[in-house]
């Protein structure tokens, strides 16, 4: 998609805008908003920064306080948030979750003070405390406590209504699952905020790299997404935190000021933010905001301001709130971290499973006191200036080598480039070409239909995947070679010895002639390099649907590849389908030709995969590594399910954490032993294999009456036969 010019109203002034370029760009700004929304709330990936969206948002509320006909009743400006995302049962938040003002400069702060002393008509001694707390950049979390227990956690979604993540936010080490102390308020709702340090985000990314999987933006839209996962096993694996700093329905109020709140909260079981503190005037509460400001950077915890509270309940009441915000409390946010720099060059790096992703090398500059030299490009779209959702980002201005750069990194541990100085531009800038080739490897790059990222299809050969490919090529649903393992395959390709499938079955043959044997280095006896190579040979003899799996070919897990098999038979006849494959134009009523739509109509095999297996076989590099494969190999037809274990032809689905076998293996296993395994549980189910943790599928099971069982039972039923 092209990016679209901004319409011109949106440069003119709000005073100067007419009343029909007013209503104009007030519903434009709608639009866009929610998209944002949605992007940010729904799918937890930000399509602009917190700056940008600040400046819509308010350019939005302008617009209205001009023309307030524009204001009605579902104006944006009367919402907060987004509506739940679907999947999870809403919960209606028995008193509302709103929002904080947001004040960004210091005069901002000593109105805020004045209009609160005039509002309560305060003599001027009269002494007004305010607490102020570390404003967290995490997301917020109401949970009701009933008779002390923990009954409900649910995200703040719109406000009025939010999701119900119980069973998540029941794996939070930080949320009691029982008030402590005397006299607890039969009902308590607590709210505070999910957040995951940066330490614990790093990691996990560093994690997603070497997986070769795509990184995490920010920890923010991390922990939102960990905690939004359908299987709570994943939320416990992701270390999250909570800091409770508000409420909403009390029975009792156990105190009468914040700060005597904050206590009790910790009182209660609560982690409270330890860096809060009560101010008496303006001048303190300005030096508290500077004082956290020079720490940020230290913490291990995003926060993107200071918010401030009047300390006294009984005074809170009195002010009450206006549109979706208190009148008694304030966000004094933090100015983002931004400095501008020279982008020196464009970096791809690809990652273990092809991913191909833009980095940007910058003159180095600080940036809150960081030296910062390579930023984040996401992907091709992102330097062109379209967004995840197809709309122009930065007014569609693209990136280009040489370009001054606004280089950010606000509550992101990864910095970001969010702008260009287009006055800056040198005459020499030419639109970036994001490369059609991998740069490792050669071979061509492709995007799947609505994906950002662009991929290497070199599977076999591509060096910067060739790990991860062998890996897979000897796990235990492909060729599963006895004593070839992970650590093998590491030591093999680090010494050149192995750096694609064939050289695996040449690695005996080639050890003969070798001066330099494999018993010679450390690690391997004559009898560990005997059966080695005997465990090899036995593997030469292979089924059809494994040797296709072992491939690696995108979207082609063992289901796929056995639906190939079937239907194909061998190899040759698979490859020559793909090679003559032309799949449609894109032109209307362009269904491909006859090869492609006899591969897109097999069985199981939708477009997406057939696309790939096309884009496989169509590098010539990936064909020739086959070939050289094929020279090794006796390929037989399928491997046929077993017809006489106790669950062929059954229908069995696998929830929760399964601890004796992987999901992938179990599925391998149960498709082995003839069954055949779904993702959800219905009337046709047989088992349902529920590890800790089963939630949604184990109540589904119940209601349809499906046979029920542990791991060790289903251990059991197949007794002998998962061998
Ligand atoms: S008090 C009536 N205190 O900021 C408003 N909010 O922009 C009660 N936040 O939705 C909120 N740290 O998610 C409060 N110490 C803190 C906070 C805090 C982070 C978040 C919260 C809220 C948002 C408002």
């Amino acid at each position: 998609m092209k990016p679209t010019k901004p319409p011109r109203d949106s440069k003119i002034a709000v005073e100067d805008l007419t009343e029909r370029q007013a209503g104009r760009e007030h519903a434009r700004l709608e639009a866009e908003i929610k998209q944002h929304d949605e992007a940010y709330y729904q799918k937890d990936a930000p399509t602009v920064s917190d700056a940008d969206y600040d400046a819509l948002r308010q350019r939005y509320e302008q617009i209205e306080e001009k023309f307030p006909d524009l204001k009605t009743l579902d104006s944006l400006s009367r919402k907060v948030g987004a509506t739940p995302a679907r999947g999870f049962a809403k919960v209606r938040h028995a008193v509302p979750m709103l929002s904080l003002q947001n004040a960004f400069a210091d005069e901002d702060v000593a109105e805020f003070v004045g209009r609160i002393r005039r509002f309560l008509n305060l003599k001027e001694d009269e002494p007004v405390v305010f607490t102020a707390e570390p404003k967290i950049d995490g997301l917020s979390m109401s949970l009701r406590y009933e008779g002390g227990e923990l009954v409900t956690g649910a995200t703040r979604g719109d406000g009025a209504e939010g999701e119900d993540v119980t069973a998540n936010i029941k794996m939070l080490k930080e949320v009691p699952q029982q008030l402590k102390g005397k006299n607890i308020p039969a009902v308590c709702e607590i709210r505070g905020e999910v957040y995951m340090t940066k330490a614990a985000f790093l990691e996990l990314n560093k994690r997603q790299a070497e997986a070769g999987e795509q990184l995490y933006v920010n920890p923010r839209n991390t922990a939102a997404g960990s905690l939004r996962q359908k299987d709570p096993s994943i939320t416990a694996s992701r270390p999250l935190h909570f800091f409770a700093y508000s409420w909403g329905e009390m029975s009792e109020m156990p105190a009468d000021t914040q700060s005597g709140m904050l206590k009790w909260l910790k009182s209660a079981g609560f982690q409270t933010n330890p860096l809060w503190r009560t101010c008496k005037s303006v001048d303190e509460m300005l030096a508290f905001h500077r004082d956290i400001g020079l720490e940020r950077a230290a913490l291990d915890y995003d926060i993107d301001g200071v918010v401030y509270k009047l300390d006294r309940l009984d005074w809170q009441q009195r002010l009450g709130f206006v549109s979706r915000s208190p009148r008694w409390a304030i966000a004094h946010k933090f100015a983002a971290e931004q400095a501008t720099t020279i982008l020196r060059a464009i970096e791809i790096q690809v990652g273990r499973t092809g991913a191909l992703t833009p980095v940007a090398k910058l003159e180095p500059v600080t940036v809150g006191g960081v030296v910062v030299q390579n930023a984040s490009l996401h992907n091709e779209d992102y330097i062109k200036g379209i967004g995840n959702d197809g709309n122009p980002i930065r007014g569609g201005t693209d990136i280009r080598i040489g370009d001054m750069v606004t280089i950010q990194r606000a509550g992101d541990v990864i910095p970001q480039i969010v702008d260009v100085v287009l006055d800056k531009r040198p005459k020499s800038a030419k639109p970036y070409a994001f490369p059609t080739v991998c740069p490792a490897c050669g071979s061509h790059a492709v995007r799947e239909e609505d994906e950002a990222v662009k991929r290497c299809t070199g599977g076999l050969i591509c060096p910067a995947q060739q790990v991860e490919r062998l890996r897979h090529f000897v796990s235990r649903d492909a060729f599963d070679i006895e004593g070839f393992g992970e650590k093998q395959v590491q030591a093999f390709h680090a010494d050149g010895l192995v750096m694609e499938p064939a050289d695996i079955f040449t690695l005996p043959e080639r050890d003969r002639r070798s001066t330099k044997k494999l018993v010679e280095r450390e690690g391997h006896g004559e009898t560990s390099v005997r059966n080695l190579f005997a465990a090899i040979d036995a593997r030469r003899t292979v089924a059809l649907n494994r040797l296709i799996y072992a491939l690696g070919i995108r979207h082609i897990g063992a289901t796929n590849a056995r639906l190939l098999a079937l239907h194909y038979g061998t190899v040759e006849a698979l490859r020559a389908a793909a090679l003559a494959a032309v799949p449609p134009s894109g032109e209307k009523g362009d269904k491909g030709n006859d090869a492609w739509q006899e591969l897109n109509s097999t069985e199981g095999i939708g477009p997406v995969v057939a696309a790939a297996v096309v884009e496989f076989m169509q590098e010539p590099r990936n064909r020739e590594a086959l070939d050289r494969l094929l020279r090794e190999l006796n390929v037989i037809a399928l491997e046929k399910p077993r017809g006489d274990s106790p669950v062929a032809g059954k229908t069995v689905v696998f929830t929760g954490a399964l601890e004796k076998m992987t999901r992938d293996e179990a599925k391998a296993m149960a498709e082995r032993l003839g069954a055949k395994v779904a993702g959800s549980v219905s009337k046709k189910t047989d088992y349902l294999v529920a590890g800790p943790g089963a939630g949604s599928k184990l109540a589904e099971a119940k209601k349809h009456g499906v046979a029920t069982l542990t791991e060790d039972e289903w251990f059991e039923l197949v007794g002998g036969s998962a061998k």
